[in-house]
């Protein structure tokens, strides 16, 4: 059975998300500029979304699909955003996603929860490769993808349709041989 840590890196906690912290996830993730740039958050975040998102996570841990962390700020305790290793095939591969609150963009933090759980997939998982999408009109999203050293693999042409709008799927990944993040730091 897999176990989820609390990793602790320099600005930020990533432990297992709580039914407490479902409050703020729907105001985060309930944001329409959050939802727009992923393939999945609904919009409107409804009551209830969060909780059930949440109580999902330790049949997925169980299973060994899924493990998802909450980012919370060292600095304050706020919860910032969200980051998973989803479809997980152990020893093998699994794909990285996340989103990070609008009040939170462009600190860096996505990157940084991104290199730790990176870490965390190949040291404990046992994974040799990690992947990652995006949608065309997310160049944020792809410049995470590339800050956290990985390839360019191709482009889906037109494959997402969203809100009446249909866009590129553009797919990153690395190899753990490629992998030169941090060694990860410290469970708490
Ligand atoms: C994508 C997202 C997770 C990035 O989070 P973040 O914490 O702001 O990311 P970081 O600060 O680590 O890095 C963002 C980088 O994108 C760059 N960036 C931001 N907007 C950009 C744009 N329009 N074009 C190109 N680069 C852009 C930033 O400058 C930064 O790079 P830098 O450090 O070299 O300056 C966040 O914007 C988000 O949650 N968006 C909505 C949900 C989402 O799209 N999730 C991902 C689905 S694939």
């Amino acid at each position: 059975m897999i176990t989820q840590p609390t990793l602790e890196i320099d600005r930020l906690i990533l432990r297992p998300f709580e039914l407490s912290d479902a409050p703020e996830i729907q105001r985060l993730a309930g944001d329409r500029a959050v939802a727009a740039t992923t393939e999945n958050i609904p919009h409107p975040y409804e009551d209830g979304m969060a909780e059930a998102w949440v109580s999902g996570h330790a049949e997925a841990l169980e299973k060994g699909a899924d493990v998802h962390f909450a980012v919370v700020l060292k600095s304050t305790g706020d919860l910032a955003g969200a980051i998973s290793l989803m479809r997980i095939v152990k020893g093998h591969r699994a794909e990285l996603g996340y989103w990070i609150g609008k009040p939170y963009w462009g600190n860096g933090y996505c990157t940084e929860a991104s290199q730790a759980v990176m870490a965390f997939g190949f040291d404990r998982f046992g994974l040799n490769r990690i992947h990652a999408r995006h949608v065309a009109q997310n160049p944020a999203s792809g410049c995470v993808m590339k800050k956290l050293g990985m390839t360019h693999e191709g482009r889906l042409r037109r494959h997402v349709r969203k809100w009446g709008r249909i866009d590129d799927l553009v797919l990153y990944g690395i190899l753990k041989r490629e992998w030169r993040g941090p060694v990860l730091h410290a469970g708490v």
